[in-house]
């Protein structure tokens, strides 16, 4: 068997749906059962298809959804991709059904330890993807970026048989796939990547194409929470692993520091927004403030939080944005701050 012959997702949203979705494509003799649910969920199955659409334009595979947790019954590969704060309760719904199967998580967050209780240790896989989609429409998935996923054991327990089966089947998507044998450091690079996304979202700032080239707001936000975060794995014993392109953390922290190289702004603004047109990233923590749902927000920022308070020091920006993102959940008609206001803010944080 090259790829899974049977492949369910479980959290067929924006980033199951998508990965399904380009398997099913492009390997039609593969089953592939997508689960979700609401408007979504329901447009995938009474149509009997899932759009997507990215730089190839619209394509509408033919495919099987289902909100019934039998029905990833004989799964060879499941495609873990609920939000991180859905994982327990969504892997213990589906715990019958899982059996033998081989569990991929692609989520944020560091989920190994909420799903080894439930998955098998020989057969439990966790990654980070650095890919971004979002649902535009029930039933309509958008890939705004196809960058990399790695994917690696959570345990040593995982053969290289697994593993093999594990990175055909999700390169069957033709969407990049690597594998790590050290995935916990590539889960918190992506981690630190995100801190600074999720803190763009407070002012619903487009973090690629208006954050990182405000001189303010890279010098006020980003770089201190990214610095920070790097202060407290360090602190916290986590090592980080490199991965590929500008998703690599020290990379992207050099490249922010060269944007403040006299000269630097408005070479980057120009070529960065012209020729090398940089994609429009929707952060889920944007996608579920819009659609009033609990954000990630605790496994992310909040992850260095915790790793902080665990260590007995501090992570004031991290928590202000954990604090920040919290505020904005907790109103119905969500209004984003200025990113001025953010900037100000972050300034009084740092206490500079
Ligand atoms: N989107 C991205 O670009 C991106 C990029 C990198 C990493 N990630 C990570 O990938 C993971 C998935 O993100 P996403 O953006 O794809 O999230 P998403 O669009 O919200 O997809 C998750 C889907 O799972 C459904 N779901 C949750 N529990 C379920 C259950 N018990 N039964 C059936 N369906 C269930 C959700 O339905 P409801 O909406 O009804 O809850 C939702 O449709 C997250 O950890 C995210 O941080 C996302």
């Amino acid at each position: 068997m090259t790829v899974a012959k049977k492949v369910s997702v479980i959290g067929a949203g924006a980033i199951g749906a998508m990965f399904g979705g380009l398997i099913k494509h492009h390997q039609p003799e593969t089953e592939v059962v997508l689960i979700a649910r609401g408007d979504h969920g329901r447009e995938m199955q009474q149509r009997g298809i899932v759009s997507l659409r990215g730089s190839w334009g619209q394509r509408d595979v033919p495919i099987t959804a289902s909100s019934d947790p039998a029905a990833v019954a004989g799964s060879d590969l499941i495609l873990f991709t609920v939000k991180t704060q859905d994982t327990v309760a969504t892997a213990t719904q589906f715990a019958d059904w899982i059996g033998d199967a081989i569990v991929v998580s692609l989520q944020n967050g560091i989920n190994q330890h909420l799903l080894a209780p439930i998955v098998r240790e020989e057969n439990l896989l966790v990654g980070m993807t650095a890919t971004n989609m979002s649902i535009d429409q029930p039933g309509v998935v958008t890939c705004n970026r196809s960058g990399v996923s790695v994917i690696g054991p959570a345990s040593k327990r995982v053969t290289g048989a697994t593993l093999d089966l594990a990175n055909r089947t999700l390169a069957a998507s033709q969407l990049p796939i690597e594998i790590s044998d050290r995935i916990l450091g590539a889960q918190y690079n992506k981690l630190l990547l995100n801190t600074m996304g999720y803190a763009s979202v407070l002012s619903a700032t487009d973090f690629l194409r208006e954050g990182i080239l405000d001189r303010d707001w890279r010098n006020q936000v980003a770089l201190p929470i990214l610095d920070e975060g790097l202060r407290v794995l360090a602190a916290a014993n986590r090592s980080i692993e490199r991965v590929g392109g500008m998703s690599d953390v020290f990379r992207f922290r050099r490249m922010l520091r060269t944007f403040n190289l006299p000269g630097f702004q408005v070479l980057v603004r120009n070529v960065l927004r012209g020729p090398l047109r940089l994609p429009s990233l929707k952060y889920s923590v944007y996608q579920d403030l819009m659609r009033n749902r609990p954000t990630e927000i605790d496994y992310v920022n909040g992850e260095v939080v915790r790793l902080a308070n665990e260590c007995h020091i501090d992570a004031p920006l991290n928590a202000e944005v954990v604090r920040l993102v919290h505020e904005l959940e907790s109103v119905d008609d969500v209004t984003f701050f200025s990113r001025r206001e953010i900037t100000e803010r972050f300034r009084t944080v740092a206490g500079c």
